[in-house]
Parts: structure tokens; C-alpha cells; sequence
């Protein structure tokens, strides 16, 4: 069964893919439960507890694969020369990322930035291993500024499945706030789903995460969504890693539109 297909409910899985739906590997059907709050800008409700449950649910599933990625991008993080290291998540929802490198440096600790209580409160529960190494840090990073309770600087920056839903402006306002945050010898590792280069492999990467012949012709484009328009051609992104001062910036990883990319901010020679 094609990934995410499971999680397809009801009539509206007949629906065309949208191109975010495409990227992340198949039809995405949000619960039919009314949102209680109104949606945050690009549409979507990660301070409800409904769409919270039902999206966490939803990555547990193909875990394997997931904890594979999350093992490769902790692995492109280098630890610094002396000290422990303090890695910064951006967008951390339940903690994942952050988890994953936790378990991999016993020594390292972690702040993780989200503006959802729900998300938050799982991530208490799943954290609870590693109690006092970890502490959130609530704030809305589509906000110009940058959490004061986050001050940094960090030895690694890491952000999943998160950045693609601030506006390209502000990503790339963020990356040099990243740059300015993070310690020489670190990383900035970013997994977020990248906009096809052009609208044909839109199609190509929706037939392919649902095990359908490839489309011999450009489809008729999908339906606009405020959930993609906010995601980034990968091109776009490196170029501004490099403007904001990275080096050895690189995809390191990419599988349709969902990629793994980033840079360094090397030690002065
Ligand atoms: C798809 S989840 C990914 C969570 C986690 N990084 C992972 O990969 O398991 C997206 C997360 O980004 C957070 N997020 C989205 N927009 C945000 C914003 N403007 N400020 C802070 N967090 C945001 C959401 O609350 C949610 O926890």
C-alpha cells in the first residue's frame, strides 16, 4: 500500500493531490473534525489538539523510514572541538529531531522552538527520558524578531518538516539569524519538502509515491493551496544558506520533493 494511503479517508481521497499532499508522498486527508481555532497564515492548525493528534499519528506510521532520515541528518552534525554540544530545533513539534540527536550525544542538550501547546505537551511525554537536558522554548517564528529565552550561540541548528511554512522572506531572513546564532564548527540541517524545479515532476512525484504509471503529459496543475505556496525550490534555499554566510552548503539527501539539505559555518583558519 502506497504510504499515507491509510490515512486517505472517505470521498475526498479521489481528489487530485495537491503539490504540498504530492511532496510529502501521497493524498492528505485532514480529520473531518472542526478546527477549533482559526487557521495560522499557509493554513494550517498546529495549535489544535484534533489536527496535533491526527498529524503525529500520521508520522508514527512509515517510523522506520522516518527514524533512517532523522539518523542521517543528526549524523551531518558535527560535535564542537570542546564542550558539550547544545543543538537548537526549530519548529521541533513533539520533538523527533531533537530526540534523535539527544540519543545520539549523551552529553548534548537541546531547545526546541514551537508556537503549539499541543505539540509542546506531547513532546513533554516523549521527552521524558532525557528530563533536564531538554526545554522548550514557545515562540512564533514567523515573528521578525528571535526568542530571547534562546540566545544561543548553538553548535548545531536543526529544523524538520517545519520552515516550509513561513513565507520566503522570512525563511530567508531566518537563515541569517541562524548564521549569526550558531557557533563556528556548526551545522545548520534543514528536512523540509522542496518545490519541484518544474510543474511536470509535481506529477512525476505524486505517481511515484502512490505506485502509478508516470503521467506522459503535464497535468492540469492542482487546485491552489495555501498549504505549498509557502515551499521553496530547493535552488532558492542554498542560495540563501550562502547569502546568509554558510559554506559547504549541499542537498545532502533528497527523495521526490522532500529533501535534506543545508550548510557550515566553519572555523575561521
Ligand atoms: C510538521 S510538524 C514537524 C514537527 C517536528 N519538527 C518533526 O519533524 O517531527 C511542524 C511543526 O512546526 C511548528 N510550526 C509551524 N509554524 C510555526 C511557527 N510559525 N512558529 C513556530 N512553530 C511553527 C508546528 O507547530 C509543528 O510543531
Amino acid at each position: 500500500m502506497p504510504r499515507g494511503a491509510s490515512l486517505a479517508l472517505g470521498a475526498a481521497a479521489a481528489r487530485p493531490p495537491s503539490l504540498y499532499a504530492s511532496l510529502m508522498g501521497g493524498s492528505i486527508v485532514q480529520p473531518a473534525t472542526p478546527h477549533r481555532r482559526a487557521p495560522e497564515p499557509g493554513g494550517y492548525h498546529w495549535r489544535d489538539a484534533g489536527h496535533v493528534a491526527w498529524w503525529i499519528q500520521r508520522m508514527d506510521a512509515p517510523e522506520e523510514d522516518r527514524r533512517a532520515r532523522l539518523a542521517f541528518l543528526a549524523g551531518l552534525l558535527p560535535r564542537p572541538a570542546t564542550g558539550s554540544p547544545h543543538v537548537l530545533d526549530l519548529g521541533a513539534g513533539h520533538g523527533a529531531v531533537a530526540a534523535a540527536i539527544l540519543a545520539r550525544w549523551p552529553d548534548a542538550i537541546a531547545t526546541l522552538v514551537d508556537f503549539s501547546a499541543p505539540m509542546m505537551a506531547e513532546g513533554a511525554r516523549r521527552l521524558a527520558p532525557f528530563a533536564g537536558r531538554y526545554r522548550y522554548v514557545e515562540w512564533d517564528l514567523n515573528r521578525e524578531g528571535w526568542p530571547p529565552d534562546a540566545p544561543g550561540p548553538f553548535s548545531a541548528v536543526v529544523s524538520a518538516q517545519a520552515l516550509h511554512h513561513l513565507p520566503d522572506a522570512r525563511k530567508a531572513a531566518l537563515y541569517c539569524q541562524v548564521y549569526e546564532r550558531l557557533a563556528p564548527g556548526g551545522a545548520f540541517i534543514i528536512w523540509d519538502p522542496v518545490r519541484p524545479p518544474h510543474p511536470y515532476l509535481d506529477a512525476v512525484y505524486a505517481a511515484v509515491a502512490q505506485g502509478e504509471p508516470i503521467p506522459a503529459v503535464v497535468p492540469a496543475p492542482s487546485p491552489p493551496d495555501a498549504h505549498s505556496e509557502t515551499i521553496a525550490s530547493l535552488d532558492a534555499q542554498l542560495a540563501w544558506l550562502r547569502a546568509a554566510g554558510f559554506v559547504a552548503v549541499d542537498c545532502f539527501w533528497k527523495e521526490g520533493g522532500s529533501a535534506i539539505f543545508g550548510g557550515y559555518r566553519l572555523v575561521a583558519s
